[in-house]
């Protein structure tokens, strides 16, 4: 477990990094380049199919020591031994983190109660095989006995970014005839205009939600239910073959009245925002295939193995922790950006806003002190090349830091070679210019480019469902590496809890809480019929 009188402030090399930091100002990345020998080398990692580059930072080798010496100091060994051991590291909710379990094999398994579990695993896993194999097959019929063509998944945050990002990134190898869509928000225009393109007797409705009790799916899933009746007078849909639950409370499901066969389970210690490989995964198996869906596993797998066996000057996810620490709490770098040059990646920045926003947003210590340091930066992005013609103006001119991360595929094999060539083209230049920057023509100050400005290069070999796994699995371990030097809990999300008491406040017809004046008057607003 943690060391109850650890605080990355007290050790000699976060002091060390305040003194380096002081110089940084005058640090030119081209400069590194050209007095480190062998930099590109010892800032390069790769893990089966992915390579990260992270010479292009605003990092030296003697900071670079010093940060591996920060993660030395820190707790960092014994918590990521306690996170895959089972320990409950979730203080506040008193719970283990266990994500990393639904993607190990029999092999890296030792204790009974690991053999335990991963065996209640596999029955977990063998229904989401069983459900995805028979609708992908035509065998799962709707309730006038037609295959099923259209699942609609309706969950939200971990409930539907991690399973909407991999059908997205995975579209390479999706099924011909089932569409999934994905139904979120409490909008009401999301999902009553999706439904009214989607006939109700070819479609399934995944109601995704690990608690059972989240306010916009059930009242999405209300309205998938009244659809069902009203196109096609099916009463109580929620117990007919149209309809089946994915949550860690199979009670709330049944209670809903979900027949038992059609509740897939997963287990308490797997964390909303860590649940695409869990039955909260089944869209993606339906769309990808079991097999495909069990290799997302493997790169997953394959990741954790590389963060728990790697030394830490060299381990993915260690680096990019240690250097995204260093931008935020010694050279005052408030964002992050991450820029995947792939289409099919687009959703990546909003899944990692999540993952490392609800994460690491944190403000007390694991044992509840206020921190003195800055936590979790704000994560943002989109596509690259679309970015470079919105905000990299602002990269490249404007006055802020912004470490960034590009990521990669080397091989398309949706795309073809002239684009390809020129989308990747794009990265690296893009991510040169931003380093070494140019300076401005006489009497053009418009015209100058300061440089200096850091990212990582991410690639992977290709857009496999394995190599997705593992870029996933670098980010989750990437949020655990820092929340674990910050010494904060990386996963509870009480901060989330007041704004939705207030909101479920007001939604009674007489609102029995006190508001503030603005809100009071914005609510009479909308209550007046004028
Ligand atoms: O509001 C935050 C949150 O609890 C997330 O952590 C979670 O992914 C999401 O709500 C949805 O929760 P559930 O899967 O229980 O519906």
């Amino acid at each position: 477990m943690t060391n109850a009188d650890y605080c990355p402030t007290k050790t000699d090399a976060w002091n060390n990094l305040q003194e380096l930091a002081t110089n940084a100002g005058k640090t030119s990345i081209a400069a590194l380049f050209e007095n480190e020998s062998g930099r590109v080398a010892e800032m390069s990692i790769s893990a089966d199919q992915l390579l990260l580059d992270f010479s292009k930072n605003l990092v030296s080798q003697r900071v670079w020591a010093e940060l591996l010496i920060l993660a030395e100091q820190s707790d960092l060994k014994n918590h990521r031994d306690a996170l895959f051991a089972g320990a409950p590291i979730n203080g506040s909710e008193n719970r283990s983190v266990l994500h990393a379990a639904l993607r190990a094999q029999e092999q890296d398994l030792s204790t009974q109660e690991e053999h335990h579990r991963h065996a209640i695993i596999s029955d977990q896993l063998a229904q989401v095989r069983q459900v995805s194999d028979a609708i992908r097959q035509g065998e799962w019929l709707g309730s006038t006995g037609k295959a099923i063509t259209d699942v609609v998944n309706i969950g939200i945050g971990g409930s539907d970014l991690g399973p909407k990002l991999a059908y997205a990134a995975l579209a390479e190898f999706s099924h011909p005839d089932i569409q999934i869509h994905y139904i979120a928000n409490v909008d009401g225009a999301e999902i009553l205009t999706t439904l009214a393109k989607l006939n109700p007797e070819t479609t399934l409705v995944a109601i995704a939600s690990k608690t059972f009790t989240t306010q916009e799916t059930l009242l999405n899933a209300k309205t998938a239910l009244r659809w069902f009746e009203k196109e096609m007078g099916l009463k109580n849909a929620q117990s007919s073959t149209h309809v089946v639950g994915l949550t860690a409370n199979p009670k709330n499901a049944k209670a809903y009245g979900i027949p038992e066969s059609q509740i897939l389970e997963f287990a308490e210690w797997v964390g909303g925002r860590y649940s695409l490989w869990s039955s909260i995964g089944l869209s993606i198996a339906v769309s990808i295939g079991f097999d495909k869906f069990l290799e997302m596993l493997d790169g997953a797998r394959a990741m954790d193995l590389h963060f728990q066996s790697a030394p830490l000057n060299k381990n993915m996810p260690v680096a990019m922790a240690l250097i995204g620490i260093w931008y935020s709490n010694f050279l005052g770098a408030q964002s992050a950006a991450v820029i995947p040059y792939c289409e099919r990646l687009q959703l990546l920045p909003s899944y990692l806003q999540q993952l490392d926003m609800e994460s690491n947003g944190k403000g007390i210590t694991q044992d509840g002190k206020s921190v003195s340091y800055d936590t979790g930066a704000i994560i943002w992005g989109q596509t690259g090349t679309n970015g470079q013609h919105a905000f990299f103006q602002l990269l490249h001119q404007g006055t802020r830091l912004v470490p960034i991360d590009f990521i990669a595929s080397v091989k398309d094999s949706l795309s073809n070679e002239e684009h390809h060539r020129v989308l990747l083209g794009n990265m690296l230049g893009q991510a040169s210019a931003l380093m070494t920057g140019q300076p401005a023509p006489s009497g053009e100050p418009h015209r100058h480019y300061p440089g200096n400005k850091p990212s990582n290069t991410l690639l992977m070999r290709s857009l496999s469902a394995k190599n997705f796994g593992a870029l996933i699995a670098l980010y989750e371990h990437k949020v655990f590496v820092q929340g674990s030097i910050w010494n904060i809990n990386s996963f509870d999300q009480w901060g989330v809890e007041l704004g939705k008491k207030m909101a479920n406040a007001l939604l009674d017809d007489s609102p029995n809480i006190t508001l503030d004046p603005s809100t009071k008057a914005l609510f009479e607003y909308m209550a007046s019929n004028d």
